[in-house]
This record gives C-alpha cells, structure tokens and sequence, in this order.
C-alpha cells in the first residue's frame, strides 16, 4: 500500500464555537484557538479540521455559510485566520476547512438575488420549481431536518429546495455557473495555503433529474433521489482537476455508504474522486433509522461494520476513522460507560485508532466530555434536535420520552462548552454567560485535571497517538478480527513481520480472553492498557470492565 502523509497524520476537528474564546464575549473564537494550538500540538495531532468559520446566520450554525470568502465576525477576521494558519503551519500543523456546497445560507447574495426572479442571472443557482397545484409542494421531499423540503415564495410563486433546514436552500450544481463557483472557492482557499478539505454532505450534491416523489417515509422521504445522484461523480472529477493542482487531502461526509459504493469513489488509482469518506455505519449501533430512535447497544453490529469497512478498504482504499464529531453524542456516554469513564474512554480510543485509517478525534473526546443531559428542549440550540422534537410531538409521543431520547441523541449533546479547568466557565469564556450552557461535571472533567494525572483519558490519547505515529503496523497492517463472544472486540494486524493485538471489551463483565494460538502473549510486549497490572494466565487473561490492551510482536 502506498505511503502518503494524509494516512500517516491525525486530525483534531474544532468546533470553534465552544471551543476556546478569546475575547470574552462568551462565543469560542479565533484569538482562543490560537492560544490553544501548543496544546493540539502536544496532543501528537498533525491537522486540524475546522467546522465552519465562514459568515453565518447560524440557523445551522456555521453550515449555513453567508459568504465563503470571508470569516465570521463572531470568530475574528480574516487577518486572523491567516494568522492561526501560518502558527498552525510553523508547528507542523495543516489546517483542513469545511466546504459546505450542497447549499447556501438564505442570507448568501447568491440566494437574495436568486428569489428576486427568473430572469435573475442567480435564480438558476438554486432549485426553484412551481407547485404541483396551488399550495401543494413541487414533491413530496421531506427535510432531513424534519418537514417538508420546499419553501414557498409567493413574490415569485415558487418554492425552493431545502433537504436540510428551510434556511439553508439546495445549490444547483446541475448549473455549470454554481460548479465554477465552487472551484473558485476551493481554489480561494488552497491558495491562501490550507491542506484540505473536509466535505459536507458531498453525496447529495446531485439531484434526480425531473425529481421525482420519494419513497414515503416519515423522514428524509426523496433521500433516494439525491444521495449518490446521477451527475455526483462528474461534479467532484471537475472539482478534483484543481486538488490535483495542489498537495491537499479531501474527506467526503457520505451518509448511508457501503463499502461497495464507498470504492467507486476513494479507491486508489487514476479515476480517485476523495481521499476518504466518513461513512456512517458504525454510528448507528444503539438506533434506528435516525440517532433518535434508540435502542440498546449492539457491540457485535460495532463489530461487523469495523471488520467490513477494514477488510473491504483494505489496500485499496483508506479509512476515516471517527466515533465523535459535532453531530454524534459522546461517545462515553453511548458505547462506552460513565461509571466506568476513564476505562471505556481509552478503551474506545483504542478501538479506532488502532485500526487501518486516518483517526479524527473531535474536541472533547480526548479528556473523555459526556453528554450533558439537559432535560428540557428549551434550553437547548440545534435545528434538528428542535425539529426532531416537534415531530415526535406530533406523532404523539409523550415529551417524558422524547426528552429521554434527546439527552442521549441530541447533536447538541457534543457542542457544549470545551472543559479547559475548573474554574468559572470550565476556563472556556471571562464573560459571565457562555453561548450555551457547560456540563457541570466540568469541575471535575477538565484538561487541567486530565494533564496533572498520569492515569488521565488525556495523557493515554497522547501515548497512543504517539505510538501509532511510531509504528507503521498500526497505519499500514492487515486487519483480522478474532472470534470471540458479542461483548469483546479483539483483531490482529500484521505487517512486514510484526503482530500486534488489540483487546477491547465492550462489557463491565469479566470475560475470559484466551488469544489465538500462533499469538503468544507471552512472547508479545504490552505496548498499551487501561488497568494497573496485567497478568496473564496461560495465553490468556480474565478482561476487567471495559478493558483494553494492545499487545506487539515484532
Ligand atoms: C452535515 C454537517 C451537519 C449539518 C449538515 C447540513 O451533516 O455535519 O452539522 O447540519 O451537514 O450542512
């Protein structure tokens, strides 16, 4: 498999509203990371992704983008962008954006002078169609944020497309003017010396032709008619003829993707549209149909949908490794366990990182943040997380229970305040009031208190992010998962020689592990665990809660 520098890096992902402020105005900006890059560095990252930074009216905050070639006032200018990417760059960091092109905000230029009329130069930018009859949508698309998908403009008698919130309307990239657009902005950005780019909902970015209805569902009804669209791999091969002008590295976010399809797009060779994609299969393990719909955790679906993604990808394409982002609860909180925090929070590290992959970890995860459960829907800030609400009262669901599913789904769950110290405000803002409100365990769950412990969630994701960058296996091995019960998740690389194995139990039971016979955890160092003492018995060990253990033979 070919080396590249995007497979032997690690990227930390900011969400810069809650994750430093520098200006005490209560809302995370560009003067706070700036002040936080030494410690991103120190975390053995080699990239920052950030969610959007652009102007925004924050209907979705920050994927709702008002200008793209500009930063928004709530986090700085664009001088200080500049600025975070040139000390980014010094310590060896490359900085990856967000191009959000499947649509725009309404407050975008594009769009104001799109509703003005047909003969606008801009109303084809969008998708803009009559109604089927007076008052009746042009189909029967529904928003992947609940409702319908079309907005209706009676200046014009017309609706336009919006698969997400109605304030954030669907570009039409079927319009070569809009694709031109979007290599400009790509090429705004890589000219001014970023590495890369992460891409939101890329797969949707190409829509049936004569739109059809969808299938009728309660949720994202159409989804089948803009997901992987007839025109998407032409549009992201014109987009790949200026990234093939420059070093970067792109990530398509690509929900509902298998592997099969996944290849179409990232396998390696001449036609390669993305250099990875994230895909969503490994969070839906604990619901259904949306993060909404909960149901128990199912470690052994965790565990089919890994060795699938490994196996299939394997030398021929490469992963994107993530368990949390700003749309994914905490991950303590949903596979792992918050009695036992410390142990479930490396061991789920563990579990990805060392797998074949690029590893993203999201602001947060690697001190171990929970979900902050707040119990009424109006102290929350999500679109989705209100819609979704809405919904579920108005299929009947009592609110008892849809608050029930919110405190553990709610996008919201990840966009709390970053816990810095214990002081006022987790240490993340001086104002009096923070944007939103901050986990109280924050007095205890903070990075000051996670770097003055040896045993901290913190210092274990600097041991292990050191360790793979030292270790080619972890990057470049093989990947064969090990048959063990439901609750224990063990897989061997191998790679020019060298073994190594990876324990990691999903249970507070103990449960006996017993290796594989041509592994001898005698022989094999122990390179990383979460427990004090780690004996063995024979070629095997009795797994404590939540236990992880890496072994090596080299
Ligand atoms: C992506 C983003 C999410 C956003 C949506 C619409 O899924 O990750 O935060 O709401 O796209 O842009």
């Amino acid at each position: 498999m070919e080396k590249k520098w995007y497979k032997e890096m690690s990227v930390y992902q900011i969400w810069p509203r809650s994750f430093c402020d520098g200006n005490g105005d209560g809302i995370g900006d560009l003067k706070g990371i700036l002040s936080k890059l030494d410690y991103i560095k120190e975390l053995g990252v080699d990239a920052i992704w950030f969610s959007p930074l652009y102007p925004s009216p924050n209907a979705d905050y920050g994927y709702d983008i008002a200008n793209y070639r500009d930063i928004s006032e709530d986090y700085g200018t664009l001088e200080e962008f500049k600025t975070v990417l040139d000390e980014a760059h010094k310590r060896g960091l490359k900085v990856i954006m967000d191009l959000v092109v499947n649509h725009t905000s309404t407050e975008h230029e594009w769009f104001k002078e799109s509703m003005k009329g047909e003969d606008n130069p801009y109303h084809d930018y969008y998708i803009w169609r009559k109604g089927r009859k007076p008052g009746k949508e042009p189909n029967n698309w529904l928003s992947t944020f609940q409702g319908k998908a079309w907005e209706y403009c009676k200046d014009i008698d017309k609706y336009y497309l919006h698969v997400f919130a109605k304030e954030q309307p669907d570009l039409n990239m079927d319009n070569p003017k809009v694709r031109q657009e979007v290599k400009d902005i790509i090429k705004f950005w890589l000219d001014m010396g970023v590495d890369g780019f992460r891409e939101d909902v890329i797969t949707f970015i190409s829509k049936k032709e004569g739109l059809p209805n969808g299938f009728p569902i309660p949720t994202a009804c159409g989804i089948e008619h803009y997901m992987n669209g007839p025109h998407l791999k032409e549009y992201l091969r014109e987009f790949k003829e200026i990234y093939d002008q420059y070093d970067c590295f792109t990530v398509g976010e690509a929900p509902m993707m298998t592997t099969k399809r996944a290849l179409e797009f990232i396998k390696e060779g001449d036609d390669q549209l993305l250099n990875m994609m994230f895909h969503f299969e490994h969070m839906g393990c604990d619901n259904v149909i949306t993060n909404w719909i909960v149901t128990p955790f199912k470690p052994g679906k965790l565990k089919k949908v890994y060795a699938r993604w490994q196996k299939d990808l394997y030398g021929k394409a490469w992963n994107a490794n993530y368990i949390e982002n700003h749309d994914q609860p905490r991950i303590i909180s949903r596979y792992g366990s918050e009695k036992y925090r410390q142990q479930s929070g490396k061991m789920l590290a563990t579990m990805y990182i060392c797998q074949s992959g690029t590893p993203f970890i999201y602001q947060g995860q690697e001190i171990g943040m929970t979900n902050p459960k707040i119990p009424t829907i109006d102290r929350y800030k999500d679109v989705s997380s209100f819609n979704t609400y809405a919904l579920f009262r108005k299929l009947g669901i009592p609110d008892s229970i849809t608050m029930k599913f919110c405190m553990y789904a709610s996008r919201d769950n990840a966009r709390t305040p970053m816990q810095w110290s214990a002081e006022k405000n987790a240490g993340f803002t001086t104002a009096e009031e923070p944007w939103f409100e901050i986990n109280p365990n924050y007095t205890e769950i903070n990075v000051e208190a996670e770097k003055n412990n040896p045993h901290s969630i913190l210092n274990y994701y600097k041991k292990l992010l050191k360790f793979r960058k030292e270790n080619d296996i972890v990057k470049y091995g093989d990947f064969e998962m090990l048959k063990t019960c439901k609750d224990i998740f063990a897989y061997v690389r191998t790679y020019e020689g060298q073994k190594m194995l990876v324990l990691c139990s999903f249970t507070d039971k103990e449960i006996a592990f017993r290796a594989p016979k041509d592994f001898d955890l005698n022989a094999a160092e122990l390179v990383l665990w979460n427990y004090d003492n780690n004996p063995l018995v024979h070629n095997g060990f009795m797994t404590r809660p939540y236990e992880t253990r890496v072994y090596l033979i080299k």
